[in-house]
């Protein structure tokens, strides 16, 4: 049902917070909110190995990790890949499933091969999953749907709490999948000693006050709205970002993509001058997206070199991240928090930007065309 709001999409988005924090009790099993972490409240609960059905000695066990998954799932496994070799120092490979077959995959012992799957239904996905239990791999699936194919065929489960998922473009179930890549990779950074109490304390502390950011983000459905009016009549759009950054460009400009159907790429700021600068004209629409403080200069510069070949340039930026501001026809802040966490906020305006372009082009963006919420054929 979508009550007050006119798409489930819209609906899907705003239940973010909620969601999202379901997704960090469940990872803590506890489901009491009085004895969870609030914010303010500075008693925070610990993670747990069991969230995952796994033992301490199951993490410790695991040398190295490879994700598999398609869609926004697979860019989920971009974030996990960057937050786990940074928290953890595990090396993490990501690889489209319906690939990962037919590369000649070569699996290493100790290495855990990671599903992610909203439906737990894909059949690309399940198909690598087999494939991977054929090479002898422990498995372990991100999943939405309880008792799905992919969830049944894992050795380990962690089921995301983001409750059914209606519109095809995934907004709340990559978010959850996104906070259950942060719990597994502070979990594996705890296991193998690659992080102090303090810093696992206060990275958990920062991951509790995540849903009331994600809250406080969901005012760019409006306020998204004059930069949805520039971009709307756009042929393309280009997103540009560094690390994490560019990870979540994925997923911003695969959800335009999906329910406005306006082509966009994705670019790694600093790959842009080995190719795709060429494509940049006068008007040529370029969102930045800034929330690494390390990187932000280099990605300014590459903004820079766009701009003077007449780009229209566009930031999304984490609070605190200097720019100057007449480089940008629209600015767009969103709160502070880890940058290993960004994402989770930066998805927010891209979510709100696909949805309001694909409403003010009078399309459904519940019901994009050919696509379908779960694919079982491969
Ligand atoms: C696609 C959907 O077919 O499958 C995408 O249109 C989704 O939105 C992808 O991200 C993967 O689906 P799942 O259920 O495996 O996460």
């Amino acid at each position: 049902h979508k009550g007050e709001y006119l798409h489930f999409m819209e609906k899907e988005i705003f239940e973010q917070p909620k969601v999202v924090k379901d997704t960090l009790l469940y990872a803590c099993n506890q489901e009491n909110e009085e004895t969870a972490g609030n914010a303010g409240n500075s008693e925070y609960p610990e993670f747990s190995y069991e969230a995952f059905s796994m033992t301490e000695k199951d993490f410790q066990e695991i040398s190295r990790v490879r994700v598999i998954a398609c869609g926004s799932a697979y860019h989920a496994g971009w974030v996990l890949k960057s937050v786990c070799e940074s928290l953890a120092r595990v090396p993490v490979q990501v690889e489209l499933a319906s690939e990962f077959r037919y590369n000649h995959p070569i699996l290493e012992k100790g290495e855990l091969v990671i599903s992610i799957s909203q439906s737990g239904e894909t059949a690309d996905t399940l198909a690598a999953l087999k494939e991977a239990k054929k090479l002898g791999a422990k498995t372990l699936s991100i999943v939405n749907v309880k008792g799905s194919a992919i969830a049944r065929e894992s050795d380990f489960v962690f089921y995301t709490q983001a409750g059914p998922e209606i519109a095809v473009a995934t907004t709340k179930a990559y978010s959850c999948q996104l906070a259950a890549g942060y719990i597994f990779s502070l979990l594996l950074a705890k296991a193998k000693g690659k992080i102090s109490k303090e810093e696992t304390r206060s990275l958990t502390e920062e991951l509790f006050l995540l849903p009331g950011k994600i809250q406080q983000c969901l005012s760019f459905d409006q306020e998204i709205l004059p930069m949805a009016k520039e971009l709307k009549d756009a042929d393309n759009i280009f997103f540009l970002g560094r690390g994490l950054d560019w990870a979540i460009s994925m997923e911003g400009a695969l959800k335009l993509k999906e329910i406005s159907y306006i082509h966009c790429e994705s670019y790694s700021s600093g790959e842009l001058k080995h190719g795709t600068i060429s494509l940049i004209e006068k008007g040529s629409p370029v969102i930045g997206l800034l929330s690494q403080e390390e990187l932000a200069g280099k990605s300014i510069s590459n903004i820079h070199e766009v701009r003077s070949r007449g780009a229209k340039c566009f930031a999304i930026r984490m609070e605190d991240i200097a720019i100057e501001e007449e480089d940008f026809a629209h600015n767009l802040i969103v709160p502070k928090t880890h940058p290993l966490f960004a994402g989770s906020l930066l998805v927010l305006p891209l979510q709100f930007l696909s949805y309001q372009v694909s409403l003010l082009k009078g399309f459904d963006p519940d019901k994009p065309r050919n696509l379908a919420k779960s694919v079982t054929v491969e």
